[in-house]
């Protein structure tokens, strides 16, 4: 039986919702991460300062007893977010950045920035600040095509807005095909990305594997088979500018398996486990630390975790579905299996 002893992971990109929704998923990410960065699109978004402290305290609240676990937050941009805010979340000392979503482009973006320009002020004032932005890199215009909205992102928006803000640090998050990758490697310093596990493990076939499959959906959906080669190479390689970001993004089982499925993919159960199944196909295990615990804390200039996890070879089923709120979800490889297994204790 081979083990493997990591020091204490980060999930920089994690959805954790609200309510009795977060009790269930909670537990899931403190048992395998020390900090997670918590996504704010919540109805209504996470916005402002005050609302992200106590989302934040929400967090601490529902953490089960003897937990360690360090809820990181980032803010809602959008076309109205004020300069100042800028300042104020800077001095919390607990928001790390802003989250940028095209206005429309994923679940619970309506709210989110309609025009690049509007938010040239705060991005200004990021800048001087020195606090992060997550970038949901996908354009939104629906003439065209889905698997495109990524690399016509990097065009459009992405290239000329680190241009435009030459100091303003950025996480291309959850990347998904070669162009954002090649986009990262040539990029000036400053900019790195997140990639979630299913991008790593997964290519589009798996969304029609035999018929729809709504569980394998999430945004930016999954891509071609030469994408998922190129993401393993970046995610593999050792390369401090790609780090980990699930993007778990839990939602009852009734909204995905619907005429209208929302996207999101839920992970957390598995999440360092199923990189480690990545890391281990690609003959790169012994990097699986670096990329899941160090470049991550790195670039958010965060101390690295001084615990450890162990991650054993063992193969166990994953349930058909866990409880969520009321509702229950279906987690990714629901009633099949994962290779590696969280040690306890
Ligand atoms: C996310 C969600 O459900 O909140 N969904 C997803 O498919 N990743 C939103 C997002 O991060 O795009
Ligand atoms: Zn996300």
């Amino acid at each position: 039986m081979t083990a493997i002893t990591l020091r204490r992971p980060d999930d920089l990109h994690l959805h954790l919702r609200d309510g009795e929704s977060m009790r269930s998923v909670l537990p899931f990410t403190a048992a395998r991460f020390a900090r997670a960065l918590v996504m704010p699109n919540l109805r209504p978004p996470v916005t402002g300062t005050p609302q992200a402290l106590a989302y934040r305290q929400r967090i601490l609240d529902a953490l089960p007893a003897g937990a360690t676990f360090e809820p990181l937050m980032t803010l809602y941009l959008t076309d109205r977010t004020d300069p100042a805010e800028v300042q104020r979340a800077k001095a919390s000392g607990c928001v790390l950045g802003f989250k940028l979503y095209p206005a429309g482009a994923t679940t619970h973006s309506d709210a989110g920035v309609t025009d690049i320009r509007k938010v040239d002020a705060v991005l200004s004032r990021m800048e001087e600040q020195d606090l992060v932005l997550q970038v949901h890199g996908e354009v939104t215009d629906p003439n065209v095509d889905v698997f495109d909205r990524e690399a016509r992102f990097i065009d459009e928006v992405l290239a000329p807005l680190a241009a435009r803000h030459p100091r303003l640090r950025i996480v291309f998050e959850h990347i998904t095909t070669r162009a954002a990758a090649q986009f990262v490697l040539g990029s000036r310093p400053g900019i790195a990305a997140t990639v979630t596990p299913q991008h790593l493990l997964m290519n589009r076939n798996a969304i029609f594997a035999g018929g729809v499959r709504p569980h394998h959906y999430c945004l930016p959906v999954l891509k071609r088979e030469t994408d998922r080669e190129a993401l393993l190479t970046v995610a593999t390689g050792g390369d401090s500018r790609f780090f980990l970001g699930t993007d778990s993004a839990p939602h009852a089982r009734g909204a995905k398996e619907a005429a209208c499925g929302c996207a999101g993919i839920f992970s957390a159960h598995g999440a360092i486990e199923l990189y480690a199944e990545a890391f281990e196909a690609a003959g790169a295990l012994p990097r699986l630390e670096a990329f899941a615990s160090e470049h991550g804390a790195d670039f958010y200039r965060l101390p690295r975790n001084e615990g450890r996890i162990t991650l054993v070879r063992q193969s166990w089923e994953v349930p058909r579905s866990y409880a969520f709120g009321a509702e229950e979800l279906v987690p990714l490889r629901a009633g099949e299996s994962i290779g590696w297994r969280l040690s306890e204790g």
